[in-house]
């Protein structure tokens, strides 16, 4: 039998070879391992979620703080409910209108959950992914899997199986490979477990849609407008997200205006990666341009893309353009808003 090499990366793009991996990485979780797997919304590293010690892995692979709670993943509502002390109205309404999908519910945990995955807390995120590998490895395990972003803490997350070989593949078995991550940005979490919905982190389905399912003032004041008390969600760190360049997020109306901005700042265009989404500079001092279009699907879908390279390239400074101001890019604006915490 062939052994597993460390950081191994199989492919799942052909049915004998889906169903090849679904058995090797089933086989690993359900003996204690941690493995990267694609999920629609970034890569996870993931584990059995009943197991403590396996969980403890996870902690331990990314340098997470025991402080910060995991997402636990499942495949069915029953799966969800196992895990949960109470299963609200709005749960079973949210479940139906975006399950399986990049949504992630905190509730009251229930007794099954150990301390480890919830950080010692009262309450459990748990999410129903979409991606069709990860619910037939959830399946063939018949137990839900702990898993955060497949990367150290507080770097980037990974996007496709390459980013995750490139920072965590000396450290875990298996890497299965599922293609580009479809929605590119981490889930919305939103917090049930008392009071009225509140958003912890915003993602592609956005307060419009979570309004439209829960109704008028089914919503609490939305991050930002209320101060979060101190690691309510760990993943509200104002630094977080982040690729290792100084990242800027600018406006600006022409290519000159750019290097103007630039230049008052005493930076150089040379050591400029810029990344813009309407306007687009088109001389060539700059060190790259970098053009997502200007819609905030496509957008999730590439920017840890663009700024995963430009750790790879070793990039020094980042001029991202300022997204709109409207729903749809809330999650967008608030991951490059942590990108570029440290900049003041
Ligand atoms: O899209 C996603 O959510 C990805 C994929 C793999 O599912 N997972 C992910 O996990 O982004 P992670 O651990 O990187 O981020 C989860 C966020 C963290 O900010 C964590 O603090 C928060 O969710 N979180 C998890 N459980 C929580 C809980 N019980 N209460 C409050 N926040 C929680
Ligand atoms: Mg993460």
């Amino acid at each position: 039998m062939k052994g597993n090499h460390i950081g191994e990366i199989i492919s799942t793009h052909t049915p004998e070879l889906f169903k090849a991996a679904v058995e090797k990485a089933a086989a690993l979780l359900k003996s204690g391992k941690v493995v990267a797997l694609p999920t629609e919304t970034v890569y996870g590293l993931a584990a059995n979620a009943m197991d403590p010690i396996a969980v403890a892995k996870i902690y331990e692979i990314k340098g997470r703080p025991a402080h910060n709670p995991i997402i636990v993943h499942v495949c069915s509502r029953e799966m969800a409910a196992r895990c949960v002390r109470e299963w609200p109205e709005a749960a079973e309404r949210l479940a139906l209108a975006f399950w399986p999908g990049p949504l992630t519910l905190v509730l009251p945990r229930s007794a099954l959950v150990p301390d480890i995955v919830t950080a010692g807390g009262p309450t459990v995120g748990v999410r129903w992914p979409s991606h069709p590998f990860i619910q037939a490895v959830i399946a063939a395990c018949d137990f839900p899997l702990a898993a955060p972003s497949a990367n150290p803490s507080n770097e980037l997350s990974p996007t496709n199986a390459q980013h995750v070989a490139q920072k965590l593949g000396s450290k875990i078995p298996l890497i299965v490979d599922g293609g580009q991550s479809q929605i590119g940005i981490e889930s919305t979490v939103l917090d049930l477990s008392s009071g009225p919905a509140r958003i912890l982190r915003p993602g592609i389905i956005h307060e419009e849609s979570l309004l439209a399912v829960l109704g008028p003032g089914g919503l609490a004041r939305m991050p930002g407008e209320t101060a979060p008390s101190p690691l309510r969600s760990p993943g509200l760190l104002r630094k977080h997200y982040a690729p290792k360049a100084r990242v800027l997020i600018r406006n600006w109306t022409s290519e000159e205006d750019l290097a103007s901005q630039l230049a008052a700042e005493s930076f150089s265009p040379e050591e400029a990666y810029v990344i813009a989404h309407t306007h687009i500079p088109l001389r060539q001092d700059f060190c790259r341009v970098c053009v997502i279009p200007h819609d905030a699907e496509a957008y999730a879908r590439a920017i840890y893309n663009e700024l995963h390279r430009c750790d790879e390239e070793a990039a020094k400074l980042i001029v991202l353009e300022k997204v709109p101001d409207t729903s749809e890019w809330q999650g967008i604006a608030d991951r490059l808003k942590r990108a570029s915490a440290d900049e003041e």
